[in-house]
């Protein structure tokens, strides 16, 4: 039988538990794909921490798990198993790319025909799974800041997921890019085309000291105070700060706050017309795909005590 992977409650990633659930069926509208790999984002152990909700232990499912606990894995890559009615351009054997999804954790996923792509041959499965959730947050950061030729932008966070994404961006429209990260990280971003600073006290003179020209836009991806007061401190204009972070500090600041909370920009609509310049850019080799560890289905648990931790420089990557 398929597996998913789901949590069985609340909690840490010892909650996420295999389980066995009928090969799921295209409804119209809709296809099947065979999950060959699954991106790993934070928002999966953040939707089960409860941090979001609570449990409603009154409805469970077949599986004895609450109905009301969260599915994972919001992109992936595969192979179409089944094509639903009134969906055109996609047939069964193709390689595609899906996003958005839900329930991508899996051997199996359902997915709207609005969310497949096809999959470039030049994009392996783990690049392909892992570069959309990540790749469109970059662009919605960098176009809510407004980031263009002639720009110094700042990103927070540069050697994670959505900086790395971000870094590459930026630097390919023109911008001179610094970038906050671990000392480790520094070569792969000056190879990416950053100037790389450490974060932590005394940041805004690095910074500073990097960018003599000055910071005229922010893109926070640290979601931390330093990053904050950092943006607000060198970028004149807080109309071109954007922060992947909510908070009361950022609501009140007058930057600009992506996400999907109360008052916060969801850029629904540009991360979805974004999906096929950066399966474009991915496949011609501009916009590198940086995959940091790969793990079996089964270790779902493994991989996010790995992301928890926060210092993977790129992505990870579940391939059933
Ligand atoms: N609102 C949205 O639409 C949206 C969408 C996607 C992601 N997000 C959020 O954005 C954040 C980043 O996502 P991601 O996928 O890039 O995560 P990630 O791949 O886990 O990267 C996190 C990075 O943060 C860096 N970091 C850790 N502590 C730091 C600090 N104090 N200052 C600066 N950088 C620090 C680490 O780099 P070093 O190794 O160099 O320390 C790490 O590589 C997460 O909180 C995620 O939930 C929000």
């Amino acid at each position: 039988m398929p597996r998913i992977v789901r949590p069985s409650t609340y909690g840490t990633p010892d909650v996420l538990t295999v389980i066995e659930v009928p090969t799921p069926r295209a409804a119209a509208g809709e296809v099947v794909v065979e999950v060959r790999a699954a991106g790993v984002n934070p928002i999966d152990w953040k939707l089960y921490s409860g941090a979001f909700h609570t449990v409603d232990e009154d409805h469970k499912d077949a599986a004895g798990i609450a109905a009301s606990m969260p599915s994972l894995g919001l992109e992936c890559a595969g192979v179409v198993t089944e094509v639903g009615a009134d969906v055109t351009g996609v047939q069964v054997g193709d390689e595609v790319i899906v996003y958005p999804v839900t329930a991508a954790y899996a051997d199996y996923v359902t997915a709207p025909a609005t969310s497949i792509f096809a999959k470039p041959a030049e994009i392996d499965w783990a690049r392909a799974g892992s570069v959309m959730l990540t790749g469109t947050t970059a662009v919605h950061a960098l176009h809510a800041a407004g980031v263009g030729a002639g720009d110094t932008v700042l990103v927070h966070g540069g050697a994670g997921g959505v900086g790395l994404m971000a870094v590459q961006l930026a630097a390919a429209a023109g911008a001179t890019v610094i970038a906050t990260a671990a000392e480790r990280n520094h070569a792969l971003l000056r190879e990416l085309g950053a100037s790389p600073v450490v974060y932590g006290p005394g940041l805004a003179d690095r910074v500073k000291s990097a960018a003599p020209q000055g910071i005229t836009a922010a893109v926070d991806f640290a979601g931390t105070d330093e990053a904050l007061d950092v943006s607000l401190e060198l970028v004149p204009d807080r109309t071109r700060i954007a922060s992947i972070a909510g908070s009361p500090r950022r609501a009140e600041a007058g930057i600009k706050v992506l996400g999907y909370g109360p008052g916060q920009d969801a850029g629904t609509e540009l991360r979805a017309a974004a999906r096929g310049d950066l399966i474009e850019r991915a496949a011609s080799g501009t916009l590198r795909i940086l995959v940091d560890t790969t793990f079996p289905l089964d270790q779902a648990a493994k991989a996010h005590e790995v992301g928890i931790a926060g210092h993977a420089p790129g992505k990870l990557v579940l391939i059933p």
